[in-house]
């Protein structure tokens, strides 16, 4: 896995910037009380707008501190969900996301914010998008959990081969197969196949996730969702066999920081530093 050095870059970062937010007014959906908005707004702006942008543009005063950019949220576009490719999150993913984070990347869990905090910005970040105006979430699916079994894990690796994971992820999972130079993702950043041979992957490293991610795709990303091609027993297969990959030295303590997010943390401590400046007097500080 990568890893990203920024300490310097950050502390530089924030020495020279002044901006001001603008504060605008909230988009009510219909479906969220003006009162939650604001809330959501509040918790936003003083919590997230540095990497996402006021504007939820993905293009925050620290966004081009990463490699992996903070998502711009216009276009109703998830890659974590519980929901079919093509479909917008539940709340409760969105609500996942923002609690546990997105391992290896400045999006860092946000477990102390108390939760009516998080479901409320939850909501705001919603109004980015008009997607969340026109169509319903989708269904959240179900994951069932069939005992591993030697049986399965060699089931596993034969799918590996024939549904061409390799193509991407490399032949032992390492990210490195002969499709893995070049790749951007929707918002137009490279993207690179995961090295699958480390836990946590992005979305942790509970395998039910791992389910998830085969059978609904990461949207916005090359990698596709193969709901269609596997059933849930054959996913399970999958999921098996991707666990035989990682070596134990690969299963660093899951509470340690690990790429990007060393710098995410450093960014939103250093936001609550600068935060009187960054946002005018009294803006922060309540949901920190
Ligand atoms: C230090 C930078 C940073 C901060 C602060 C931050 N994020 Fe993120 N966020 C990111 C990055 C980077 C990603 C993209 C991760 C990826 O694509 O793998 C992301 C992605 C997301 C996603 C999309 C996940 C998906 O399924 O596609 C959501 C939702 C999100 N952030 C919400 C928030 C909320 C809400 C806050 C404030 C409580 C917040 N973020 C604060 C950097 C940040
Ligand atoms: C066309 C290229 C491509 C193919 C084919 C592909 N993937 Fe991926 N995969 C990716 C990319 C790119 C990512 C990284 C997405 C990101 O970081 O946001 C990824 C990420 C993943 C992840 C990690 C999710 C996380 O939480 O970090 C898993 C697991 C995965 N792929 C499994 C598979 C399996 C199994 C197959 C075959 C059935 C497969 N992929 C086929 C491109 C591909």
């Amino acid at each position: 896995m990568k890893i990203f050095a920024c300490g310097l870059v950050a502390l530089l970062f924030f020495l020279g910037f002044q901006s001001a937010y603008s504060v605008g007014a909230a988009e009510v959906d219909g479906r969220s009380s003006r009162q939650t908005l604001l809330l959501g707004q509040e918790v936003y702006q003083a919590n997230c707008a540095v990497c996402h942008g006021v504007a939820g543009d993905g293009n925050g005063p620290a966004a081009s501190m990463f490699a992996i950019r903070p998502r711009d949220f216009r276009p109703g576009i998830f890659k974590f969900r519980s929901t079919a490719s093509g479909t917008l999150p539940t709340d409760d993913d969105l609500l996942r996301t923002v609690t546990r984070g997105v391992r290896w990347t400045a999006m860092i869990g946000r477990f102390d914010l108390p939760e009516y905090a998080r479901r409320a910005v939850i909501q705001y970040i919603k109004t980015f998008s008009s997607r969340f105006t026109k169509e319903r979430p989708g269904k959240a699916m179900t994951v069932p959990s069939p005992a591993k079994t030697a049986n399965l894990v060699a089931q596993g690796k034969m799918l590996y081969d024939q549904l061409g994971c390799a193509s991407c992820h490399g032949k032992t999972g390492q990210g490195n197969g002969p499709s893995a130079q070049g790749l951007k993702d929707d918002w137009g950043w490279p993207i690179w196949p995961s090295d699958l041979t480390w836990r946590p992957l992005k979305r942790g490293s509970d395998i039910r996730e791992t389910y998830l991610t085969l059978m609904t795709g990461i949207s916005g990303t090359p990698m596709p969702s193969y709901a269609r091609s596997l059933d849930s027993q054959q996913a399970w297969a999958l999921v098996y066999y991707l666990e035989s990959l990682v070596p134990a030295d690969h299963r660093p303590n899951p509470n340690q920081p690990l790429g990007e997010e060393h710098c995410g943390w450093m960014v939103v401590r250093m936001g609550g530093m600068m935060g009187g400046g960054m946002m005018g007097p009294g803006r922060m500080g309540r949901f920190r």
